[in-house]
Formats: structure tokens, C-alpha cells, sequence
């Protein structure tokens, strides 16, 4: 999966963080083809999720100095997320869910950026701008 322009909410250290994140994704699922499944995986696994933790740490700090009108739900969004990787983890040392854990990181990528974040992104711009939405 690869990076495409629209993913870009307009603020370099999100997008870049967001690279990683996507970077994360694809080591995943590369690992997930290869031989050495399980402890290549389940490393990649820990630090994805350890990534997207930061990750979230950083959007909420940016989102609370800039009194987003939306980041109760934002943050809602954020821990249903960390919620899920939690279970994956667990679930991910008892039974053989590849398939399942790299399509549901895409799904969640895809849905994260080009709607929650893409949202804020707009905010933050019209902000600067001086012509908040
Ligand atoms: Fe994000
Ligand atoms: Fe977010």
C-alpha cells in the first residue's frame, strides 16, 4: 500500500508520522508473507502499536492548543482504536490472525487520515488562513 497525495493533511510533522505509520503497515504485511511469521510480526506489531500511541499523544496536543471543536470525538476515535489494537495483540499470540490484522490496519489507516484527520487538517489551514470553517 502506497502513500498517495490525498493522504496529506497539510501539516508536515502529521504527514510524516503518518508515512511511518503506513511504513509499519507494509513491514507488517511483508513479515506476515515471510518465514519468520511469528517473532518478525509480532515485533512489528508492538511497535506499530506502540507508534500510533505517540502518534495519537501528538495529534491531541495539537488539537488541544488549538481548542478543536471536535477532539472529544477525535480522542473517542483515538481510543476505540488503541482499544482494538489491544485485543489484536492478545488474539495475535493464541490464533493465526494475519489476514485479519493487516486489512484491519489499512481499513483504520485509510478511514483515520482521509476523514478524521483530513477534517482537522482543513481546520488547522483555514485557521492560519484566517477564515476559520
Ligand atoms: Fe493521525
Ligand atoms: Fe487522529
Amino acid at each position: 500500500m502506497e502513500w498517495q497525495a490525498e493522504y496529506s493533511v497539510g501539516i508536515d510533522t502529521i504527514d510524516r508520522q503518518h508515512k511511518e505509520i503506513l511504513g509499519y503497515i507494509n513491514r507488517l504485511n511483508d513479515a506476515l508473507d515471510g518465514k519468520d511469521r511469528w517473532n518478525v510480526s509480532h515485533y512489528l506489531l508492538i511497535q506499530v502499536d506502540a507508534f500510533i500511541k505517540v502518534h495519537f499523544a501528538v495529534e491531541e496536543a495539537l488539537l488541544e492548543i488549538i481548542a478543536y471543536p471536535d477532539l472529544a470525538a477525535h480522542k473517542l476515535g483515538h481510543q476505540d482504536i488503541i482499544d482494538h489494537i489491544a485485543d489484536l495483540k492478545l488474539r495475535a499470540v493464541r490464533e493465526d490472525i494475519s489476514g485479519e490484522l493487516v486489512q484491519f490496519l489499512r481499513d483504520w489507516f485509510i478511514g483515520h487520515v482521509l476523514e478524521s484527520d483530513r477534517a482537522y487538517g482543513k481546520y488547522i489551514v483555514a485557521r492560519e488562513q484566517g477564515t476559520p470553517p
